[in-house]
């Protein structure tokens, strides 16, 4: 069964535009990032401390695999922004669903992270956060280009992004 899977960089939307687009085909909507909490039993802040980020980037791993095991139905999968970095993930988000990548430029993700917890590659100060949002959308933008399609997401509500996506995606883009 083919899913929708949403990459792209923190504070793009991809929860929020995941649970607007599953709402709207009536499938389940799941997040990696969430998954790996319930998995793990802490937080994403407590892994990245206490075990590493590589072993955060196994555990992402090991949750497309678990996905894999169980890809009998049609589901909208949010992924955490750095999925898309491991070569060896490519193949097994292909498999889960069409790969949509959510974009924005980067000071709107900076107001949009400004609040959100819970992510320790964007701890700081603010002039740091905003060093490291262009570092790591420079750093990364490879790897979000092999996305089969990319939406960007700045100054729109989710309800206008699912739209356009949806009109894609049924569209058989
Ligand atoms: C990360 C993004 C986060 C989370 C972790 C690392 C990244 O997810 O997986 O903090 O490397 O970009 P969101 O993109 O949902 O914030």
């Amino acid at each position: 069964m083919r899913g929708i899977v949403l990459v792209g960089f923190m504070g793009t939307g991809k929860t929020v535009v995941g649970r607007e687009l599953a709402s709207r085909l009536h499938w389940e909507m799941l997040d990696t990032d969430e998954l790996i909490v319930t998995r793990a039993g802490k937080s994403i802040s407590c892994i990245f401390s206490e075990d590493g980020e590589p072993a955060f980037r196994a555990m992402e791993t090991g949750v497309l695999e678990v996905l894999m095991a169980d890809n009998t139905a049609s589901r909208v999968i949010a992924t955490g922004g750095g999925i898309v970095l491991a070569e060896n993930n490519w193949s097994l988000l292909r498999t889960l669903g069409r790969v949509i990548c959510l974009s924005a430029d980067p000071e709107v993700i900076r107001q949009r992270v400004r609040t959100a917890p819970d992510r320790p590659l964007l701890a700081g100060t603010p002039e740091e956060v905003r060093g490291r949002i262009y570092k790591l959308l420079q750093e990364r933008q490879e790897a979000y280009a092999k996305a089969d399609w990319s939406c960007n997401t700045n100054q729109r509500t989710p309800a206008e992004i699912a739209d356009q996506i949806l009109a894609r995606f049924k569209s058989g883009e």
